[in-house]
């Protein structure tokens, strides 16, 4: 075995770790001036600062610049670590990593300037699409390609996970984003009408259940057993919760469309299939949670331990509230409401963010040669600063969603609205700034963060780890 066969390539995990926290930071900012921006509308003072172009850039930025290097980072530690072998194709990888940074800054660049195709989540232009597909198709073959050349013939259930992700997203982004191109920077969608809201939302909802969540739960079946220092709870669990959930997902996109012009059977089907989602969802936070049995003292003193902890129970909360959502009845009352925004960040941030920065806790003083991070008291703060923050956070929005809800649909006995639109708006504004206060939080446990991992790395080396013997048992 040559020298460089012999570690794992950890050069790329170090890159993709980082860019994570640097692109959290950029996002929840952008997070934090929208915010800001429901708050003073002055604050839309010049054409590329509006709300309506700040908005795709933070919804790209949280997930795709943060959400997508936290998993492309994860992934491959987790597949190289699990497989016993280097990542496969290194000058790849490599790609994969300044390719998505530069969809990244493309994005950044476009968003503000007012180029959209403006379907929510697949906003960026054609020639950014292309360089999506070469980039994703590059990282499965990365990806894939280090689970074929494996050491081991298990193949650890959080690949599945991941795996799953990534074929998902890419037959997800190539079916969705099949638009016409006019000029450089302006296209249309191949599809019309209601075929195209109902392909967009297929979209929209695989994108939350493979990209916000399937690729997560890749994390949390590895660093949550790691941490804990226990085996996962029930590996059977986790097989029956693999193909529950991946067949589930994909038909309760129409979810999004209640109401619409959607034939009325598909939105029921989408309801029906969002009820059933409550069990696989619930199956895997269980599995998850219950892998700390027997060791819950743990909880008491590691706040890493306490992030991916925290972050499934968020799991939980959010998977229960999207299924009642999904109820034609219920959505009624949320749809177009502050509720639904309670109910992403909930999932984003609560789940999302947390299992993100608690993996990424646990890497980087591994790929730096060091035991654990410099500050552990730092990681507890941002822990209390972090969960405070979501919680203000969407309590502030469930409270404003039902209002704003009721109001609207408040008649007087003679028929007429109770109340004006802007009336709603106005009874808004306290929640807007509990949000604001709540994201700022999250926001500043991030610079906390982003602070540690420097501390973390200043004067110790890039360390990339020994490949582990064939017959070792422990990733
Ligand atoms: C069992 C799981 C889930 C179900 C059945 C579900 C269901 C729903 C429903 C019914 C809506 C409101 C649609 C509307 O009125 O327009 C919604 C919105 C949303 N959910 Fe979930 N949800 C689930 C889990 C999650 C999780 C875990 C996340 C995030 C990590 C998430 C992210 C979102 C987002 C981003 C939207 C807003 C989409 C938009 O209108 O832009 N959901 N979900
Ligand atoms: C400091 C943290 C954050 C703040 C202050 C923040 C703030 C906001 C605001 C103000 C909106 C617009 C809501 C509206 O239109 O009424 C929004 C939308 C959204 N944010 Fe965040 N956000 C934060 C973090 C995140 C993270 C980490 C994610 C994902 C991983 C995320 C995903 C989203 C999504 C998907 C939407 C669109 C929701 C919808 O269309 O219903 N956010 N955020």
């Amino acid at each position: 075995m040559s020298e460089t066969q012999s570690t794992y390539n950890y050069k790329v995990v170090r890159q993709f770790s980082i860019m994570a926290v640097v692109w959290g930071i950029v996002g929840m900012l952008v997070g934090v001036i929208i915010a800001s921006q429901l708050v003073w509308p002055e604050l839309n003072f010049a054409p590329f600062l509006t709300y309506g172009r700040l908005r795709p850039l933070h919804t790209n930025a949280v997930i795709f610049a943060f959400g997508g290097c936290a998993l492309m980072g994860t992934s491959y530690y987790v597949v190289q670590r699990t497989c016993h072998t280097r990542l496969f194709a290194g000058g790849l990888a490599a790609f994969t990593f300044w390719g998505w940074q530069l969809v990244i800054l493309l994005a950044a660049l476009s968003l503000p300037m007012g180029f959209t195709t403006a379907k929510e989540y697949a906003e960026l232009e054609w020639p950014i699409d292309i360089l999506i597909t070469l980039v994703w198709v590059s990282y499965a073959v990365v990806f894939f390609g280090t689970i074929a050349i494996r050491k081991v013939s298990h193949i650890y259930v959080a690949n599945w996970f991941y795996g799953a992700f990534i074929i998902a997203v890419a037959l997800l982004h190539v079916v969705n984003s099949a638009e016409i191109p006019v000029t450089l920077t302006k296209s249309y969608s191949a599809y019309a009408g209601v075929q195209d809201a109902m392909v967009q939302w297929w979209y929209g909802h695989n994108a939350v259940g493979f990209f916000l969540t399937a690729g997560f739960l890749g994390m949390m079946y590895y660093f949550v057993p790691k941490q804990a220092g226990r085996p996962v709870y029930s590996y059977r669990l986790s097989v029956v919760h693999f193909w529950a959930l991946i067949f589930t997902y994909m038909w309760a996109g129409p979810h999004h469309l209640h109401y619409t012009a959607l034939p009325d059977w598909t939105q029921s089907v989408g309801m029906v299939f969002s009820l059933i989602l409550l069990a696989p969802s619930w199956g895997g936070m269980i599995n998850g949670i219950m892998t700390l049995s027997g060791a819950w003292n743990k909880l008491r003193d590691d706040p890493i331990l306490k992030f991916l902890i925290t972050s499934l129970s968020f799991y939980g909360m959010s998977t229960f509230e999207g299924p009642m959502m999904s109820v034609k009845s219920v959505n009624a009352l949320s749809h177009y409401t502050d509720w639904t925004v309670g109910h992403v960040h909930s999932g984003a941030l609560g789940w999302v963010a947390m299992v993100s920065i608690g993996s990424i806790y646990y890497m980087i003083p591994r790929l730096f040669g060091q035991k654990e991070m410099y500050s552990t008291k730092l990681v507890t703060a941002h822990f209390w600063i972090a969960t405070i923050g979501v919680v203000l956070y969407i309590a502030s929005m469930w409270i404003a969603g039902v209002m704003q809800g009721l109001m609207w649909r408040a008649v007087n006995p003679d028929g007429t609205l109770t109340y004006s639109f802007v009336e709603a708006v106005k009874a808004s504004y306290p929640f807007w700034t509990i949000r604001l206060v709540g994201g700022i939080m999250f926001l500043s446990g991030m610079v906390l963060m982003f602070f540690n991992v420097l501390k973390t790395i200043a004067g110790n080396k890039a360390v990339d780890a020994p490949v582990l013997a064939p017959a070792a048992h422990h990733a």
